[in-house]
């Protein structure tokens, strides 16, 4: 699957940094197709076919090392434009001869101002009288450039911030411009991208949506296809895809844990199959969801239950349909680009994450990842280009275990019933109020202790209710969203007045890290 050969491209060699996916977002911001690879990719035959500019990222690694991650000689030979963003630039100095120092005492982390020495096509546009906020992630600097390259900016502590040779059309930044605390960081990705490589903007999703059906059709043929909906943006995307594609061929099941949002399973239910008119398969499995998790307490044997009781009944289902000989699922290009490291080491385990996708190996089931390229919003933007509802292209993410991680301690239907209670209620206040899509992801938790309250004349003792929302551009850190105090009195009233179980409201106000976005 993949016609992406054939587009004007820019390739970004990723070098481990946390922040890699951004550069490749960015890129895609203005329509120009951009992939990420590993050193070892760059071994494939093809690989540079179509490439128009080649990034390095920033990552770990140190040039002031005997050993040290590097890319082919060859790579530097390609007259293809570079840019080396922070490790990258370190690398391109290391490469050309230049010197770089370990520097202990100068470490540059978070903010800087940075200040401009001369012109260059990589910076058109992106100063503000000389003078630019940028976000620094270091501690070796480049201390003498090589022969032929020059110096564009400096910092106080870095002097040789952005440099260039103009000749070879290399160019090397110690900042970070992908993330947003650099000001007017796109402005240097859109003069590299048009003004220095060139490149024509031939990414859309329109045509992306034509490709995706066109490849699920030659794909799966006469054959059958399954795909486990949750009602989420991905497995809802990739459904319709494979519907349009190969019609009733697709059977979509849908395994009610009892842990969704109120209302949520009936509305996608009759969503895809009234108005969609899909095949799709609704297995109340509630009662045995709930029966193996009661006393359940442990946050990561919940996981673990939920997802393994998940394939179990997805698998025992998949054989009642015939002839099925393809899973369809909703990997995403971040999914692919994280089990893939770029240096070899693994970071510790935080939480199982169990998602719909990815499940059942034993299956003997071909994949069709059809957004396996995708970010997740591009994958919005597409749904809402095949005629997805709003309230599903828009919908914020929801973990695989549902709302089991947002009750903290062991799960009752009791539970259960009051927490959908409280979180509608906040959910749709924030649609009332215009907030639900400033804000990456919201939803109400429930602690388990009970506390006093009072109303009316009687004293009460129930549940807290956390509620929790988020800004984020992946999911990997996140802030807490500052919401006017009205709307939380407002939140806080409203959830006390109308929920029986729950007396107190607490606002979650920590950022990930230290926090993780769900409790558990
Ligand atoms: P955390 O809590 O790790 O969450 O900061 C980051 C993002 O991942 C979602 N999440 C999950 N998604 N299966 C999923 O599909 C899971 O098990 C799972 N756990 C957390 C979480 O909602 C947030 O968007």
């Amino acid at each position: 699957m993949n016609s992406n050969l054939e587009k004007d491209k820019i390739i970004i060699i990723d070098f481990g940094s946390q922040v890699t996916k951004l550069i490749a977002r960015r890129i895609r911001e203005y329509s120009v197709f951009s992939d990420i690879l590993t050193i070892k990719n760059l071994k494939k035959k093809d690989v540079f076919k179509n490439v128009k500019g080649i990034i390095l990222s920033g990552g770990p690694s140190t040039v002031t090392k005997n050993s040290f991650l590097k890319i082919p000689k060859e790579v530097f030979d390609l007259n293809i434009p570079i840019l080396g963003i922070c490790y990258g630039l370190q690398l391109i100095v290391k490469h050309f001869k230049g010197k770089v120092k370990a520097n202990i005492k100068k470490r540059e982390f978070g903010r800087a101002i940075l200040f401009k020495s001369k012109n260059s096509l990589l910076i058109k546009g992106f100063f503000n009288k000389n003078k630019c906020a940028v976000w620094m992630s270091h501690q070796d600097s480049v201390y003498k450039l090589p022969k032929g390259f020059s110096k564009i900016a400096s910092t106080n502590e870095s002097s040789m911030t952005i440099i260039e040779n103009k000749q070879r059309n290399i160019y090397g930044i110690q900042f970070h411009p992908e993330v947003t605390h650099t000001e007017n960081g796109n402005i240097i990705f859109k003069n590299f991208i048009f003004d220095i490589c060139k490149a024509k903007k031939q990414w859309k999703l329109e045509s992306e949506k034509t490709r995706i059906i066109k490849e699920i059709k030659n794909t799966v043929k006469k054959d059958k296809v399954i795909c486990a909906l949750s009602g989420g943006v991905d497995s809802s995307v990739v459904a319709l895809l494979t519907h349009k594609a190969i019609g009733n061929n697709l059977k979509c099941i849908m395994v009610d844990t009892g842990l969704m949002r109120k209302d949520e399973f009936k509305f996608t239910y009759q969503i895809f199959r009234n108005k969609y008119k899909l095949n799709v398969k609704i297995i109340d499995a509630s009662k045995i969801y709930f029966k193996k998790l009661k006393n359940i307490i442990d946050p990561e044997k919940k996981r673990k239950i939920i997802g393994s009781l998940f394939i179990k009944i997805f698998e025992k289902e998949a054989k009642t349909f015939k002839n099925v000989k393809f899973l369809a699922q909703g990997t995403l290009y971040p999914d692919v680009i994280e089990s893939r490291s770029a240096t070899g080491s693994k970071t510790s385990k935080i939480k199982s994450h169990h998602n719909v996708g990815g499940l059942p190996k034993k299956m003997n089931l071909k994949l069709i990842e059809p957004l396996k390229e995708l970010f997740k919003d591009e994958v919005r933007e597409l749904g809402d280009a095949i005629g997805l509802v709003k309230n599903i292209s828009k919908k914020h993410p929801f973990p695989g275990p549902g709302l089991a991680i947002r009750i903290v301690g062991s799960i009752t239907p009791e539970k259960v019933k009051i927490l959908q209670a409280a979180d509608y209620i906040f959910v749709q206040q924030l649609i009332k109020n215009n907030l639900y899509d400033k804000i990456w992801q919201a939803y109400a938790a429930l602690l388990p202790v009970k506390t006093v309250g009072v109303m009316g004349d009687s004293r009460t003792y129930e549940y807290i209710c956390l509620i929790r929302a988020v800004v984020s551009e992946d999911g990997m850190t996140a802030d807490y969203f500052s919401f006017p105090k009205n709307f939380l009195d407002k939140i806080s009233n409203k959830i006390i007045n109308s929920v029986r179980g729950i007396n107190r409201v607490v606002y979650d106000i920590t950022s990930k890290p230290p926090s993780t976005i769900e409790l558990e």
